[in-house]
């Protein structure tokens, strides 16, 4: 009785284990049919310039989707080829970024103005899959999507084609489930971006170009979600070409204990942008926001300082985590 019991146990655990894998296939190649935007890409130059800026200076693009054999030249302030190869090496599986120069074969070259910025606003690569949430510039205005994908196609191609993504269980499960559906503006992105020295500037870049809280909250390590209190810190960023280091990212609010901004006066917080990076190796994009607008820099602060201050001492920026 018991065994005839365990017997069907057994079964049950197995025919749930089968069902439970058969529903994580099943769901692995997800298409999404989302509209296009209306995103034609201009030969103006202002607007060219716009989306440099955009791109190489206020947005994180060059950290991800920059040559990784041309670190050192990122860091010290050029425009690398953004021809993808830079890899994430974490729990859910090794991601890929993409070659996003106008290559025909393994760049952009082929894919379509409104399919590109499709990708930037919706999350919908251009064969229809939700994109893996590491672009969270979802909230960019209109003029600032046709910005970038202008800058975009005045980018020469470069030939190299960037492997697939190798998804883990994790992943996979991840894929099947809570990143099975595209991620859209959480509201409804502004027409024009707003360029005035204020404090919406400094949300606007904050919030939705620079995407401070990608490193600055604290995220759950396996699935990526933000779990922490809002710019109040993060342990634990690891880099994958130095993993004996792990980095933190300081609090940035202005929590007069353990809040980075704080410490700090408006000049002074442009001072330090101004400065660049100066720990060697640090994960934070410095390279390009250290080349923002004075005006940019300044509406940052004041929008930051905005911010409810959270108590939260995350330690030093850089620990050793193996020997
Ligand atoms: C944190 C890293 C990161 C940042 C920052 C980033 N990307 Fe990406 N990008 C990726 C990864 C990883 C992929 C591959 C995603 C996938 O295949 O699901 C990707 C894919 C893309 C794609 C291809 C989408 C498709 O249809 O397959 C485009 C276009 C793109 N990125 C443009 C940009 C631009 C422009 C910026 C800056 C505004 C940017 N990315 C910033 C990591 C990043
Ligand atoms: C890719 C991760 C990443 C992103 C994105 C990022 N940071 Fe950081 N930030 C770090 C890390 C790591 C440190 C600590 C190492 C260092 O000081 O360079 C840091 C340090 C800082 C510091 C302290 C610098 C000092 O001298 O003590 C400030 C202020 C700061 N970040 C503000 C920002 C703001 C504002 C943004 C968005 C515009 C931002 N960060 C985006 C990772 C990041």
């Amino acid at each position: 009785m018991i065994r005839k019991g365990l017997l069907t146990l057994g079964s049950l655990i197995l025919i749930v284990l089968i069902g439970g894998a058969t529903f994580v296939a099943s769901r692995q190649h997800l298409t999404f049919d989302v509209p296009y935007p209306d995103v034609t890409a201009s030969t103006d130059s202002t607007v060219i310039e716009r989306g440099r800026y955009l791109v190489r200076d206020a947005a994180p693009c060059a950290g991800c989707h920059g040559d990784p054999a041309q670190e050192a030249s990122y860091a010290a302030g050029a425009d690398v080829p953004l021809s993808g190869g830079f890899v994430f090496d974490i729990p859910p599986g090794k991601f890929y970024a993409h070659n996003i120069t106008s290559d025909d074969e393994t760049g952009l070259g082929k894919v379509s103005d409104k399919a590109i910025g499709r990708a930037l606003r919706y999350g919908v690569g251009y064969d229809g899959r939700a994109l893996l949430p590491f672009m969270e510039m979802q909230g960019l205005a209109d003029d600032d999507v046709v910005a970038v994908v202008s800058y975009l196609r005045t980018l020469p191609p470069t030939r190299k084609a960037v492997p697939p993504h190798e998804f883990s269980l994790l992943g996979r499960v991840l894929m099947a489930t809570a990143l099975a559906k595209p991620i859209g503006p959480a509201a409804t992105p502004p027409a024009r971006a707003p360029r005035s020295p204020s404090i919406e500037t400094g949300r606007y870049l904050v919030e939705s170009v620079a995407i401070c809280r990608a490193c600055h909250t604290q995220r759950d390590n396996r699935t990526g979600e933000l779990v922490g209190p809002h710019l109040g810190g993060a342990a634990g960023l690891t880099e994958t070409d130095d993993p004996a280091h792990s980095w933190s990212a300081p609090n940035i609010t202005s929590d007069p204990e353990t809040g980075k901004l704080a410490q700090w006066t408006e000049d002074q917080f442009v001072l330090r942008f101004k400065q660049g990076r100066i720990l060697d190796g640090s994960p934070m994009p410095w390279p390009g926001l250290s080349k923002l607008t004075e005006d940019d820099l300044r509406s940052m602060y004041r929008y930051l300082r905005s911010v409810p201050p959270v108590k939260n001492d995350v330690g030093p920026p850089l620990v050793m985590v193996k020997p």
